[in-house]
């Protein structure tokens, strides 16, 4: 399972980038705007900090502008994947960007339906949003596991699963259980994976045995 950062705070990334944990970053405007920072200056950082796919959301909601937008982004680094939302003329853009060889991610995914045509568009990466579904009250995790069925019956189809809108561990473990294969975290549940109680209360324990040895390795 690759493991993308949803975030555009370039010093969040910074931070975790010596982890060796960090296979691509996913932004998007929101993002963008959290970050406070100009948008191409952001996006070109990341893509000089990180080897793997960073995802840049284009604004128009043409098949023109998206285009255009995207070309605008392709001189920032050969890892720049073009986001694109989930309508006709984002899989029209999608379709179109993807012949040419760009990696393109389709979000805003909320549906099997959705991720059918964004794998027939020939997209490089799928993001549900299993987190706002739950928002909601309905079970993001069930869509994950359709659109993985449904792949999973195409193997012409090259599109991978990059379960978004995370908001838990938990949901990084059930989406690597049914086999996504990308999940895009914030920082904090990155941070979060590694914790748990019983890792802490064992290491104290160690170094308190330890020290009652007097020895020392080194
Ligand atoms: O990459 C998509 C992600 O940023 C959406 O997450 O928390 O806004 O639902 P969220």
């Amino acid at each position: 399972m690759k493991f993308f950062l949803d975030t555009a705070d370039v010093n969040d990334i910074r931070e975790l980038m010596p982890t060796g944990l960090v296979d691509g970053v996913t932004t998007n405007p929101s993002l963008i705007a959290k970050s406070g920072g100009d948008i191409r200056q952001v996006i070109q950082e990341i893509c000089d900090m990180v080897d793997g796919p960073v995802s840049a959301e284009v604004t128009a909601l043409d098949y023109d502008g998206m285009i255009k937008e995207a070309e605008s982004f392709l001189p920032m680094g050969d890892n720049i994947t073009i986001k694109v939302p989930l309508t006709p003329e984002g899989l029209r853009a999608c379709k179109t960007l993807s012949d040419r060889g760009v990696m393109v991610n389709v979000t805003l995914c909320f549906s099997p339906g959705q991720a059918l045509l964004a794998a027939k568009a020939g997209a490089a990466f799928i993001s549900p949003f299993l987190g706002r579904l739950d928002d909601i009250g309905h079970d993001g995790m069930d869509l994950i596991g359709q659109i993985a069925e449904i792949y999973n019956n195409y193997p012409n189809f090259t599109t991978e699963i990059l379960a978004a809108s995370i908001r838990h561990p938990l949901h990084v473990i059930d989406a690597a259980r049914i086999g996504a294969d990308v999940v895009t975290l914030p920082p904090k549940v990155l941070h979060q994976l590694y914790k748990h109680p019983l890792t802490d209360k064992g290491i104290d324990m160690f170094m308190a045995d330890w020290k009652s040895t007097g020895q020392s390795i080194l």
